[in-house]
């Protein structure tokens, strides 16, 4: 089936940065939060990106004109007209399987559902539809416009003709697709998180600080960005949440989170998104 509309759920970092790249790529694009002001906000941040990768020739006027045209929508009703559904919603597995079994009711049986998540079983959110064999991972990367990788996740059930469109659509959107099977953390977590959460114990045993650990990874493994700034990034919550995945599903003690991991999400320290993680923002 040619894919022709892409409705995306969430507006946030992963969702706009989908959307975007999706219209950017000559997809028609709805974009869908829970409320006006997310989407808006969404809205917003697509056109500040647009704005910088047109300014720096990376993109045509034409194709910054197709990312300010996204259709913003606070309801997934529109998901019946849509031939491919990208979910990057809040990785909260309660939501997220709420949010499968509903699509799965609204939207035509043909159309593959797609989940951005980093560490929910695809097998498992298969499992709340009807349609398991056309329930793909199609895992991005933040900043989504610029970072070339997609994974995409083939849960037990996934048919293969699922996989090769959610691959062909990554490489529409300009991605590398790597696949993957349905295992914690997939290959991207499972190798960054334990890296950032020993970074985090390095810390917190005072082996150095923050821009010690980072400079180290940054000029001796030529990391774009070292590990406690990517933790920033990415988000303390997420990164905690990943290891508590890898601990609990792979059972072994050497996915233990670091305390002070721990302690910081509970101070509301989140990285960049509080203001405040390894270091502060404005
Ligand atoms: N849209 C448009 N432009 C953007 C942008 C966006 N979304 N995000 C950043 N830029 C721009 C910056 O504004 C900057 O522009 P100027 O040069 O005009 O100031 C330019 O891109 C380059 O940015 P930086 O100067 O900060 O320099 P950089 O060369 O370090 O590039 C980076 C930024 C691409 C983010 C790079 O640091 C990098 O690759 N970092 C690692 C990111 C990474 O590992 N991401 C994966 C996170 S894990 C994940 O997402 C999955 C998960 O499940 C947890």
């Amino acid at each position: 089936m040619a894919i022709k509309h892409i409705f995306v759920i969430g507006a946030g970092t992963m969702g706009n940065g989908i959307a975007q790249t999706a219209a950017v790529s000559g997809y028609q694009v709805t974009m869908m939060d829970v409320t006006d002001e997310f989407v808006q906000r969404g809205k917003t941040t697509i056109a500040k990106s647009v704005e910088k990768l047109a300014e720096k020739g990376r993109i045509t006027a034409e194709q910054k004109q197709a990312a300010l045209n996204i259709a913003p929508v606070t309801d997934i009703s529109g998901v019946a007209k849509a031939d491919l559904v990208i979910e990057a919603a809040t990785e909260n597995p309660d939501i997220k399987f709420k949010l499968f079994q509903d699509l799965d009711a609204i939207a035509r049986p043909e159309t593959v559902l797609a989940s951005n998540t980093s560490s929910i079983s695809l097998t498992k959110l298969a499992a709340a539809t009807q349609r398991p064999d056309k329930v793909v991972g199609m895992h991005f990367f933040n900043p989504v416009p610029l970072m070339s990788l997609i994974e995409i996740v083939r849960g037990l059930g996934t048919s293969d003709a699922t996989v090769a469109l959610a691959r062909e659509v990554g490489v529409q959107m300009g991605k590398t697709p790597v696949i993957v099977k349905d295992s914690p953390g997939f290959v991207s977590n499972r190798v960054l998180c334990p890296m950032i959460n020993e970074a985090v114990y390095a810390l917190e045993e005072g082996v150095s600080d923050a821009e010690g650990i980072d400079t180290v990874m940054k000029l001796g493994m030529a990391h774009p960005m070292g590990p406690l700034t990517l933790a920033d990034l990415i988000g303390l919550d997420v990164v905690l949440y990943v290891m508590e995945v890898l601990h609990r599903d792979l059972g072994d003690s050497k996915y233990r989170p670091a305390p002070l991991l721990r302690r910081m999400v509970d101070a509301g320290y989140l990285g960049r998104k509080s203001g405040k993680g390894f270091y502060e923002y404005k």
